[in-house]
C-alpha cells in the first residue's frame, strides 16, 4: 500500500461517527430511562396495565381510577384506593416493572408518589419483592393530609439483594381514601447521580464511544403510526407529570406481545437529551416530523395550509436550544435548569419520508428554518432504498435544492455492505453532504429472531465504513441503527448494544463503531494499492487518515478473507516516524461470532503495540479482522 501522508484530502468532520437514538426495542422507556414503575400515572391504553390489585377480603378497600380529563388533559387519570380498617397485607397494589425491576444489592432506591389525602389515617408500605416472595427491601411512608390539592411524598430504602427481575408492592394500612399518581422507582446510582435520571451502564456505552453526534429521537417514532402518535417534542418538556404520554409506534406490526403495552412517557424528553448530548460531547441532532406519518402505515399528510405549527414548532426548538434567556423557549430552556446554549447546528425535517409530497413540506420548512437561522443545517431525508428509483429521483431533487445534508438509509445483507465500499466514489463532489443515517448488516431478514449481530455483520461494516472515510469529504455524518435493544421488549433486530434490567453489552458492530470514533482522525489521505483505493481486492478494505492535532497516522485495515495477509504500508512525505505503533485489533476466526450477556466481549478490541523501522511498515493482518493501527508522525 502506498500512503501519502502529506497530501491531506478530505476533512473528517468532527461529527463523522454519531449515535442514533429511539425509543425502539424499550430504548428509552424500560430502558435507558431509569424509572421502574411501568404505568406510573396510570395513562397507558388500559388504566392498570402494569398493575395489580391484591386484596384479602372485599371489605378492605376498593381501588377505583378516576379520570379528571376535563381538568387535567396531559395527566387525566390517577388511582384512587379506599382503605377501610386494613393490616400490612390485606390491600395492596403491585407493579410488574416493564419486563421486571432490575434491582441491585446495597444500592438505595427513591420511592415518590403525587397524592391528595383528605385526612391522616392511611400508611403505605413500599416493598421490592422477588419471584420467590423475598422480599429485597422497603420502607413505609405516612402522608401528611393535603387538604384540597395534591402533594409529593418521598421515601428511600436499600436494596439487600440484587435481582434481575423484581416487582414493587405497595400495602395500604389503615382508614381512609388517597388518591395517587406519578407512582414512582428510581435506582440512586443514575448517569451523573441525577435524580429522576438515565441508567448509567447504559449512558457510559455510549459515552465510551466518544460519538460525534446523537440523533433523536427517531427513526419512525419521529413520523407516528398517524399524525397524532407523532413525536412533538414541546410535550417532552417541562415537570414530567405534565408531559403528555403517547403510545409508541413500535406497538405497531412488530410488537411480539398481545397487549400494546409500549409508551413513551416523555421522562426522557428534549431537554434531557440535549443535556445527554452536552454530557457525552455529542452535537444534539434532533430530527423533527415535517407533516407526514409514517408512509410504510398510513401516510397521513397535514394539508399544506395548515402546516405552520409543525414548522413552529422547529422554528420554536431552534430558539429552546439556542435562544437567549430572555426569549420565550430560551427562558423555559432556562427554567429547567441550562441557561446557557445547547449549541444546535443542525436539525433534520422528515423521516425516511419522500415523494411530492415530502418535497412541498420540506420547501415550506426549509425556507422558513433559512430566513430565521441562516446559519443551522438542515438534514433532508431519503428514504430506506438505497439501490432504487425512487431514492435518486429524490436524491436528485433534493441537490437540485441544494440540500445541506441528506440522509440515507441501509439496512443489506453482509455482501451489500462489502460492495459498496466504493459507494461514494464517485457522488458528486462540492455538493449536498451525506449522513449515513441509519445502517446495519442484517445476517437475517430485519426483525428476524436470527437475524443477530455476528462477527460477519461487523466486518462487513467497518469494510463499508473504510468507503465513508475516504469519502470524507461527501460523508459528514454516520449512524449505526438501532442502538439499544431489551432482550425481553425488543421490536427490531440487528441492534447495537443489548441490556436487560441489569446489564449492558456491546455486539461487535458496537466495538467496529467505537473503534472508528475513537481513532477518527482530521483528514483523510490517500491509500491505494496499485494506484487504486483498497475496497475488496484479496478481500481487503483499507483507509487512512492523520490526526492533525496529535501528529498521528491512522490505518485502518479490514482483512475479510479466511488467510493471514502481510501488508505493507510504504509512508510517503513523512521524515520520521515514532519507534512504536499501536494496533488494535478486533477479530475472530468465526465469522458467527457473537456477544451475549455471559461473554460479552467474546468479540472485543485487543491492543499490542508493534516496532516501527524506518517509513516501511509491515503489518500482519488476520484472518477476518479489523486492525486500526496509529503511529506519531515526528
Ligand atoms: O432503526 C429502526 C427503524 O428503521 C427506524 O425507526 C426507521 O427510521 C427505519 O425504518
Amino acid at each position: 500500500f502506498n500512503v501519502k501522508v502529506n497530501a491531506p484530502s478530505a476533512t473528517i468532520e468532527p461529527t463523522m461517527w454519531g449515535v442514533f437514538f429511539e425509543d425502539i426495542n424499550l430504548g428509552a422507556d424500560g430502558g435507558i430511562y431509569a424509572e421502574l414503575v411501568k404505568n406510573r400515572s396510570f395513562e397507558f391504553y388500559k388504566p392498570m396495565m402494569g398493575w395489580t390489585v391484591r386484596q384479602k377480603h372485599f371489605t378492605e378497600g376498593a381501588v377505583l381510577v378516576t379520570n379528571r380529563k376535563a381538568e387535567n388533559t396531559a395527566n387525566p387519570r390517577y388511582i384512587q384506593v379506599t382503605v377501610n380498617n386494613a393490616a400490612k397485607g390485606d390491600l395492596g397494589l403491585v407493579n410488574e416493572g416493564f419486563r421486571g425491576m432490575g434491582i441491585k444489592k446495597d444500592l438505595r432506591y427513591d420511592f415518590s408518589v403525587m397524592y391528595h389525602l383528605p385526612q391522616s389515617g392511611i400508611q403505605l408500605h413500599v416493598e421490592l419483592v422477588d419471584s420467590l416472595g423475598n422480599i429485597l427491601g422497603g420502607t413505609s411512608v405516612t402522608p401528611a393530609p393535603t387538604g384540597e390539592g395534591w402533594q409529593k411524598a418521598v421515601a428511600s430504602f436499600t436494596a439487600n439483594a440484587t435481582v434481575l427481575k423484581a416487582t414493587m408492592r405497595i400495602w395500604f394500612e389503615g382508614n381512609g381514601i388517597i388518591d395517587m399518581d406519578m407512582i414512582s422507582l428510581f435506582p440512586a446510582d443514575t448517569w451523573k447521580n441525577r435524580p429522576g435520571g438515565m441508567r448509567a451502564d447504559m449512558v457510559q456505552m455510549l459515552a465510551d464511544m466518544k460519538p460525534g453526534f446523537i440523533r433523536f429521537p427517531g427513526g419512525c417514532i419521529v413520523e407516528g403510526f398517524d399524525l397524532s402518535t407523532r413525536y412533538q417534542w414541546k410535550k417532552t418538556i417541562g415537570p414530567i407529570e405534565e408531559r403528555q404520554l403517547i403510545i409508541n409506534r413500535w406497538n405497531a406490526e412488530f410488537a411480539h406481545r398481545p397487549t400494546p403495552d409500549y409508551f413513551q412517557t416523555f421522562g426522557l424528553g428534549f431537554f434531557e437529551y440535549f443535556q445527554l448530548a452536552e454530557d457525552i460531547g455529542a452535537a444534539p441532532l434532533p430530527i423533527l416530523n415535517c407533516g407526514m406519518a409514517c408512509q410504510f402505515n398510513s401516510a397521513e399528510v397535514v394539508p399544506l395550509k395548515e402546516i405552520d405549527p409543525y414548522v413552529q414548532d422547529a422554528l420554536d426548538l431552534i430558539e429552546f436550544a439556542n435562544g437567549d434567556t430572555s426569549s420565550t423557549w430560551g427562558s423555559v430552556r432556562a427554567y429547567m435548569g441550562h441557561p446557557a446554549s445547547f449549541n444546535l447546528t443542525m436539525m433534520g425535517v422528515g423521516n425516511e419520508n419522500w415523494g411530492p409530497q415530502y418535497l412541498e413540506r420540506l420547501k415550506v420548512f426549509t425556507a422558513a428554518i433559512k430566513a430565521k437561522y441562516p446559519k443551522i443545517k438542515i438534514v433532508n431525508s431519503s428514504g430506506t432504498d438505497p439501490d432504487g428509483e425512487r431514492f435518486d429521483l429524490l436524491n436528485t431533487e433534493l441537490r437540485s435544492m441544494h440540500a445541506d445534508i441528506i440522509d440515507e438509509h441501509y439496512y443489506r445483507k453482509p455482501e451489500w455492505f462489502f460492495a459498496n465500499a466504493r459507494r461514494y466514489d464517485n457522488y458528486p463532489r462540492n455538493s449536498s453532504k451525506i449522513f449515513g443515517g441509519e445502517y446495519a448488516a442484517q445476517s437475517d431478514h430485519t426483525v428476524s429472531v436470527n437475524n443477530k449481530n455476528c462477527w460477519l455483520t461487523a466486518l462487513s461494516e467497518a469494510a463499508f465504513m473504510t468507503g465513508l472515510e475516504r469519502n470524507a469529504d461527501v460523508v459528514s455524518m454516520a449512524s449505526y441503527a438501532p442502538l439499544f435493544a431489551h432482550v425481553d421488549g425488543w421490536q427490531w433486530t440487528p441492534d447495537l448494544i443489548w441490556v436487560n434490567n441489569l446489564q449492558s453489552y456491546g455486539t461487535p458492530d458496537y466495538y467496529v463503531q467505537k473503534l472508528y470514533a475513537l481513532n477518527k482522525g482530521t483528514n483523510a489521505v490517500p491509500l491505494t494499492m496499485n494506484d487504486e483505493v483498497v475496497a475488496g481486492q484479496d478481500s481487503l478494505y483499507a483507509t487512512a487518515a492523520i490526526d492533525a492535532t496529535t501528529h498521528e497516522l491512522i490505518v485502518k485495515l479490514v482483512n475479510a478473507s479466511d488467510k493471514l495477509q502481510s501488508n505493507t504500508l510504504m509512508l510517503e512525505g513523512v521524515k520520521k516516524l515514532a519507534a512504536t505503533a499501536k494496533l488494535t485489533v478486533l477479530q475472530s476466526d468465526d465469522l458467527f461470532s457473537v456477544n451475549t450477556f455471559e461473554t460479552p466481549t467474546k468479540v472485543a478490541p485487543q491492543e499490542r503495540e508493534m516496532v516501527v523501522k524506518g517509513k516501511q511498515i509491515i503489518v500482519s493482518t488476520a484472518p477476518y479482522s479489523f486492525t486500526v493501527l496509529r503511529v506519531k508522525i515526528l
